[in-house]
């Protein structure tokens, strides 16, 4: 079973997301400033979760938008939660959109990328819906967070804390427990995601690893650790 529809899992995973929260402070204004424009395009959110930004991609002026995800609680939730007239949800992987049958204008994928194994033939298959020049922009959990097999933070003798990353040449699968469930995520490192993009048909326009200002990190002032590590990176592609 994907972790998402675990009952205990999901419930706290919405909790995160409803406080303050790195997704709506730091990872989605990153994604969103990579983009020119909304209006009149046909969206595909890969991985939509339920449905927060597929609706936002709406409400900023997009003709359509197909939100999929693996999870079909998160469906259900975005579909009572997040409803809109040109929004669409289905339940589909990541693995399946070629049966999707459409053509897109803009691809759009936040935080999902890095629980898909065939990364590349995932890259291949956007390659092929999307229409020519169309746009990719997609977010993933940075190469630095997803490397250790046992990531985590220590203070140091003058207070300060730091990171302790191994592994980061060793890519491939890592287990971890968040909300007591075991999560398993793909490690790639970031030539390997770039050297993907530009095998599977695309130009990168722009990588970001954002990091909170001032006002962000008053929101959340354990954000400060962004500057020692950031938690994500974002990508602007552009089909050749
Ligand atoms: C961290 S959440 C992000 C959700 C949403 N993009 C957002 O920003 O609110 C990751 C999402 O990816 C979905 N996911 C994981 N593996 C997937 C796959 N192979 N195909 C489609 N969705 C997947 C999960 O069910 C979950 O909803």
């Amino acid at each position: 079973m994907n972790a998402y529809d675990d009952k205990h899992f999901f419930e706290e995973y919405c909790k995160l997301r409803e406080g303050e929260n790195y997704n709506d402070i730091l990872e989605t204004p990153a994604m969103l400033s990579l983009l020119d424009f909304v209006e009149g395009l046909r969206i595909l959110d890969i991985g939509c979760g339920f449905g927060k930004t597929s609706a936002l991609l709406s409400d900023m002026g997009a003709q359509y938008v197909l939100g999929i995800d693996i999870s079909e609680r998160m469906i259900a939730k975005a579909g009572s939660e997040y409803k809109r007239r040109h929004v669409e949800y289905r339940v589909l992987p990541a693995e399946d959109i070629s049966e999707i049958g459409e053509e897109f204008d803009l691809v759009w994928s936040s935080l999902c990328f890095h629980y898909v194994k065939d990364l590349e033939q995932l890259l291949k298959d956007i390659d092929s819906i999307l229409r020519d020049k169309g746009t990719l922009i997609f977010s993933v959990e940075h190469p630095l967070s997803t490397a250790s097999y046992d990531g985590y933070y220590t203070n140091g003798p003058d207070g300060w804390t730091g990171y302790h990353l191994s592994d980061y040449g060793m890519e491939g699968e890592r287990r971890s427990t968040w909300f007591d469930t075991e999560i398993v995520t793909y490690h790639r490192m970031m030539s390997t995601i770039l050297n993907m993009l530009v095998r599977s048909g695309f130009a990168v326009e722009h990588v970001l690893e954002p990091l909170p200002d001032d006002a962000a990190i008053k929101r959340l002032p354990r954000m400060i650790r962004e500057y020692q590590k950031p938690s994500f990176a974002v990508f602007k592609a552009i089909k050749r």
